[in-house]
This record gives C-alpha cells, structure tokens and sequence, in this order.
C-alpha cells in the first residue's frame, strides 16, 4: 500500500498594484478561497494532483473576475485568444494551448494534449481540435471587458488596463499547484494575455517559463509574460530545488535576481517534501493556500514581502 502523504495546494488569479478598486478585498478572498475549499476536498478524496489542477483552473476560468477564460481581456484587434498548461509531475510530460479562441476553458485542452503525440497546439490547431472534438463554440467575453477595451481605445491603448486582477496590463493569469496524497505534484496555468497585445503574441503561461514541474517542485507564475521567460523563472526554480535548494531558498534567490533586473511578476510553488512558496517582485500576488490545517492567503501581505513560506 501507497504510504499517505498530506496534501497541499496554492492557486493564484493574478498579481498587479492593488486590489481595492476591482471588486476588492473582500470579493476575490471569498473566490479564492471558495476554490481552495472545494479543490482541497478533492485531494482530501484522493484525487490525483492532475485531476485537482484541472479542477481548480477550471473554476478560475470560470469566475469572470479573473482574466483567464471567461472574463479574459481583450488583444489590440478586439479578440480574445487564450492560452493555457498543464503539467504533470508524475509523468514529467508538459501540454498546453497558445492563443485558442472560442473555447470556455482552455485547461481542458491541455488536459487532452497530456496524450497526444503533439502536445502544444497554437491558434488555428487548437480551432480544428475543438472541431475534431465536438467542442461548442463559446464565447468568454464580458462586457466589463468589451468596455475597458473601447475605453482604452478612444485613447490609444496609451493607458493601463482598468481591471484588478489584470492590472497592470499584462500581469492577470490564474495558476493552481497541488501535492496530492501519493506524493504527485502537478500545475496549471491559464491566461487571456497582456492585453492589448500585437496579434501572435505569445504569453508564457503555456511555457516551461511559465509553469513547470519535475516531480520534485511545482511552479506556476504570473506577471508580464516577457519578464517571466527571460528569467525563465519556473523552470529556474524548479531546477534550483533538484540541485539542492530548499523551496523557499530557491524562491529566494530567483526573486533577488528579478529584483536586480527591475523584473515585474510573481509565482506561486509547491515542493515534494509539501513546503508551499510564493514570491513577488511586484506588490500584490492574489493567491490562496491550504496547508492541511487551515486556508490562508496573500492579499493582506505587505508590499515589502518578497518570499512568502506558507
Ligand atoms: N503572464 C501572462 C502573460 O504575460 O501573458
């Protein structure tokens, strides 16, 4: 028999300034910790970390207060085009999704693409396996985002976008890591983008950049996408964790150098041994945990904080 192991999870919705003007405190801590209740539950169940990542990205693209999925922000043509992974630590395998469009969640794509030979698909091959599938077009725009998209318009695209949890422009995304009871780590990362962004863009959400496990370590980031792969961050320190660091010294040092390189993003990781990490360059990472004892989150974290250890 499998020995048990306790198992963790964090997920995030974002990162950006502020949280005040969005819907608040108040309605994204409830969102999130909704989420975790009922993903932690799952685990609790003896669900796989896969099947909880899924789950919980699956729940964040739901809530339109997130810029992944329904509720996704707008690219510089007025479409949306998301993108999202997947990736399992038991399998050491990697899949995802990059600028898909008319789909309800993304995730799930990447789910299927976890065994099919070809496991990144962009645009147009996203479009013809949705078709393969069956899949029914859906369409993930809001009007909160259809308006903040014409306002931006009517000047340019020279200011920020106006919405908490993609603000500023390019820093919304939702990540989820889970440890489950076997010992498996898995992470998943969705996105509707920067923003106003060049048509072909491509976010690190659906790169080893962005979101990455080895089985030893899991990673998900969020923040401007350019940043995160120039440091190539997940992946930074989820290596740093196999060559020896401990969770939060590997968050610690990849912080520092971001932090020398006027980087702007943050990340959320959980490690084999169940330590659970985040850190921010930026001032805010809106994340929540369940440590097996309690749920706990990052809202009210002070500016200053660059390495959190749950
Ligand atoms: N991190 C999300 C993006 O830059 O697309």
């Amino acid at each position: 028999m499998e020995s048990q192991v306790q198992p963790k999870l964090i997920i995030h919705g974002g990162s950006g300034s502020s949280i005040e003007s969005k819907g608040g405190l108040i309605a994204v801590r409830q969102s999130l910790h909704k989420i975790v209740e009922e993903v932690y539950e799952m685990l609790l169940r003896g669900a796989i970390a896969s099947e909880a990542v899924v789950r919980g990205c699956t729940l964040l693209e739901d809530n339109p207060l997130f810029n992944a999925g329904t509720g996704s922000v707008l690219q510089s043509d007025g479409q949306i085009r998301m993108s999202a992974s997947l990736m399992d630590g038991a399998t050491n395998r990697f899949s995802g999704v990059i600028n898909a469009s008319r789909l309800k969640n993304p995730i799930e794509l990447a789910k299927f693409l976890q065994n099919s030979p070809d496991r990144v698909l962009s645009d147009y091959g996203a479009a013809e396996l949705l078709r393969e599938l069956n899949v029914p077009p859906y369409n993930p725009l809001t009007d909160k985002r259809l308006e903040e998209w014409i306002e931006e318009r009517k000047e340019n695209f020279t200011k920020k976008m106006a919405n908490t949890v993609a603000e500023p422009a390019g820093s919304g995304t939702i990540g989820v890591v889970a440890l489950d009871n076997r010992g498996g780590l898995a992470v998943g990362t969705s996105t509707g983008g920067k923003g106003f962004e060049r048509i072909g863009r491509t976010s690190d959400s659906a790169m080893p950049a962005g979101n990455y496990t080895n089985g030893l370590a899991a990673v998900s980031c969020t923040g401007i996408g350019e940043d995160i792969i120039d440091e190539c961050l997940a992946a930074r320190i989820v290596v740093r964790v196999s060559d020896g660091f401990d969770l939060k010294g590997a968050f610690e040092k990849s912080f520092a150098e971001a932090d020398d390189r006027q980087r702007d993003f943050a990340a959320i990781g959980i490690d084999a041994t169940g330590a659970i990490a985040w850190g921010k360059t930026c001032d805010l990472i809106v994340a929540a945990f369940h440590d097996g004892q309690r749920i706990g989150d990052s809202l009210e974290i002070g500016q200053g904080t660059k390495v959190f250890l749950a």
